[in-house]
């Protein structure tokens, strides 16, 4: 017997306020047209004054919670990803704990930027393996609204804010890959290219926020490249095809990227998990948040193989191959 991970449910939460791109095209030198070809972005959510990643993160935790038929009492572990938390201490998850009403266990933060999910995802599964925790709420959740520079068009257009979640359990296998639960997950990182994607300010810094600043033609270079180091890894390290993969979730950063990425697997398009078109991209909330939309409209069905990649900066990358 092995212990396996196993997602019982997912959950997703976006503020209501939605920006078109024709919305950013009367205050910005853009247009509906230039987004739409380079990116696939149509709109995406803003959250309001006063609405903060926490709040985002408790509403999708909650979800994902009534999706897996778990009480918050259940939970012994929470690991969110952000990049935007509420403060810059105590941990985001901290606070979520507290609003879903969990007083044991343990909750804290991680930051690999838009990886931000697959290394949340990588960290719980290995604690439920080792049998540190037993069931586990792993949340991506983001106001990246708030670290853009609204002037500067080459950027503030990519991005926008939501929060997703899974709930996950320990449970027994055999150990082989139609066994449920996740099967492997590869992470990266390579530090010297922090000058391609990083924000300008930090407590440690210049003591602001500061704001996201990104050479958009480098990363997509790079990206192209760093994801498929991470599929094949998942691929070849389970012993199986690309063809075995019945949906890819990969992280939503530009159309360009995903097609990319799906047409390198031989995937039809009707296999690949796409929402970059409305919520553009929510970092380290959009892969949780297009496998809770895949999961509830009923296309991620128990006992389908679900890919997972992600590329952001650091440069962090990686993936997670899940028997659902
Ligand atoms: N509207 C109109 N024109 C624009 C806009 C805009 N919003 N933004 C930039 N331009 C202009 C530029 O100023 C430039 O003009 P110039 O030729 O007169 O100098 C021209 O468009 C081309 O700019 P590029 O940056 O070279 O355009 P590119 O085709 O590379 O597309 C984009 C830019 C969409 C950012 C692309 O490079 C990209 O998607 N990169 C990946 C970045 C990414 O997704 N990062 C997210 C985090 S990492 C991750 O998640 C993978």
């Amino acid at each position: 017997m092995v212990v396996r991970s196993r997602i019982l449910g997912c959950g997703a939460y976006l503020p209501s306020r939605v920006v078109t791109n024709a919305e950013l095209a009367r205050r910005l030198d853009t247009t509906d047209e230039w987004i739409v070809q380079r990116t696939g972005i149509r709109e995406r959510r803003v959250a309001a004054d006063g609405e903060l990643t926490s709040h985002l993160a408790t509403h999708a935790a909650g979800a994902a919670l009534g999706a897996a038929g778990l009480a918050a009492a259940d939970i012994d572990l929470i690991v969110l990803a952000t990049s935007t938390p509420d403060q810059t201490f105590p941990a985001t998850a901290a606070r979520v704990q507290a609003a879903i009403g969990m007083t044991r266990g343990c909750a804290f933060d991680i930051q690999a930027v838009c990886t931000g999910f697959v290394y949340a995802l990588a960290v719980a599964d290995n604690f439920l393996r080792l049998g540190q925790a037993r069931t586990a709420l792993v949340i991506g959740a983001e106001t990246f609204s708030r670290i853009l520079d609204w002037d500067d068009r080459a950027t503030c257009v990519l991005f926008g804010d939501g929060a997703g979640a899974v709930a996950m359990q320990a449970t027994d296998g055999e150990g082989t890959v139609r066994d449920r639960g996740i099967l492997s997950t590869h992470l990266y990182s390579d530090g010297r290219y922090h000058d391609l994607l990083y924000v300008d300010g930090g407590p440690s810094s210049t003591g602001t926020a500061g704001h996201l600043r990104m050479a958009g033609r480098e990363v997509f270079r790079h990206a192209v490249v760093k994801l498929a180091e991470a599929v094949d890894a998942a691929i070849v390290q389970n012993r199986l095809r690309p063809a075995d993969i019945d949906w890819l979730v990969p992280h939503q950063a530009n159309r360009r990227i995903i097609d990319g990425m799906g047409a390198r697997l031989h995937l039809p398009p009707e296999k690949v998990v796409l929402t970059v078109d409305r919520h553009a991209n929510t970092s380290a909330a959009s892969i949780p948040l297009a496998l809770a939309e895949a999961c509830a409209d009923g296309r991620i069905r128990p006992g389908h193989l679900v890919l997972l990649e992600a590329m952001g900066g650091g440069f962090t990358w990686g993936s997670a191959l899940v028997r659902w």
